[in-house]
């Protein structure tokens, strides 16, 4: 079997994506059209020339302006099926997805809007694609604590009831530190919510670490310049905490110069529990089957990496015990035929 067909056999779970990330040009198009958006686009084209960055900024700046087309709850409801029915063509079996609800709030969207869309789109997904999914709402680090303060209380109904499981931070790295949003993340947790956070993307590995001891996150997103502090990696590793890794975001953002030397092989050979991801798939050129097959191609990775990416998806999202144990002994049943 090649390996793509392998690593779409595999079951999956994505667990670094953000919807908004999902906007593909002509939904864009579409939705500027029916919602009556200006955008300063005219065709596809002109939309994929644009997408050429240097930085994470060069990033968010057309991000956030990318999704002033979302406005109705249906919007968000088309955008989060459309993800879900893509990513299942990877064999992906479960997701836990990002949004970023400042970016809506912020445009005058209810947070109700955009939570219940997104929702619906996820039930939906269920039933016709056979998908389960977590949500995860992410507060913006270039705004203050107080600000993600007010986003938590709006979401209050849907944490008290799970309809949103975790929070997450994302947004500018730089001069952004974890620490800022320590009261917030420790009321998270009073709550019960799980905890990510972007850190050791553009950042460096003092992020991770405080991401870790301070925010007391479950995962890591991104995490690489968690290698520039041998300790640190050490630590990571030993206490299995999983780094949900984006190749081909890492690439277009100028993390690394070609996939040949992105860190993915050297952090599974230091033990440390990475995932693949997709980030912003619609920005960065590629779904989570993408990523799987151009970082696999590119760092030579075998039958037995991609097991362990598979395993590690699984094992580092939030599913309960037996959903865990489904997914890993099925996966193990595809690894012993193939080996
Ligand atoms: N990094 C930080 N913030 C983001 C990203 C990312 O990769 N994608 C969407 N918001
Ligand atoms: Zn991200």
């Amino acid at each position: 079997m090649d390996l793509s067909s392998y690593f779409r056999a595999l079951p999956k779970a994505e667990l670094h994506l953000h919807l908004e990330g999902t906007l593909e040009p002509e939904l864009m198009i579409r939705l500027a059209a029916r919602n009556k958006v200006e955008i300063p686009f005219r065709s596809v084209e002109e939309i994929r020339a644009a997408y050429r960055f240097t930085r994470l900024q060069d990033f968010l700046d057309i991000y956030y302006r990318g999704m002033d087309v979302l406005r109705a709850e249906e919007d968000f409801h088309e955008l989060t099926l459309a993800y879900l029915e893509r990513v299942a063509a990877d064999g992906a079996v479960h997701v836990e997805v990002f949004f970023d609800p400042q970016g809506h709030t912020a445009r005058g969207i209810p947070f109700t809007t955009v939570a219940d869309g997104i929702l619906a789109g996820l039930a939906e997904g269920h039933e016709r694609f056979g998908i389960t999914s977590l949500l995860i709402m992410c507060v913006l680090r270039h705004l203050t604590e107080d600000e993600g303060f007010a986003t938590y209380r709006e979401a209050e109904p849907y944490i008290a009831d799970e309809r949103i499981a975790g929070l997450g931070l994302d947004s500018t790295e730089k001069d952004n530190p974890p620490a800022r949003f320590e009261r917030l993340f420790a009321a998270a947790r009073e709550a019960g919510l799980r905890l990510v956070a972007h850190a050791g993307e553009e950042g460096p590995a003092s992020y991770v670490a405080d991401a870790v001891d301070r925010l007391r996150v479950d995962r890591i997103d991104h995490g690489n310049r968690a290698l520039e502090d041998p300790a640190l990696v050490r630590r990571l590793a030993q206490r299995g905490m999983t780094l949900t890794v984006c190749p081909l975001s890492n690439l277009r953002l100028g993390g690394v110069a070609n996939l040949k030397q992105h860190p993915l092989k050297r952090m599974l050979d230091a033990g440390l529990k990475v995932t693949v991801n997709s980030d912003d798939p619609a920005y960065f050129g590629g779904y989570l089957l993408d990523n799987c097959v151009a970082v696999a191609e590119a760092l030579g990775l075998e039958a037995a990496d991609l097991v362990t990416l598979a395993r590690n998806s699984i094992e580092g999202s939030f599913l309960d015990a037996p959903a865990r144990k489904t997914h890993l002994d099925s996966i193990d049943r595809i690894a012993a035929m193939e080996g």
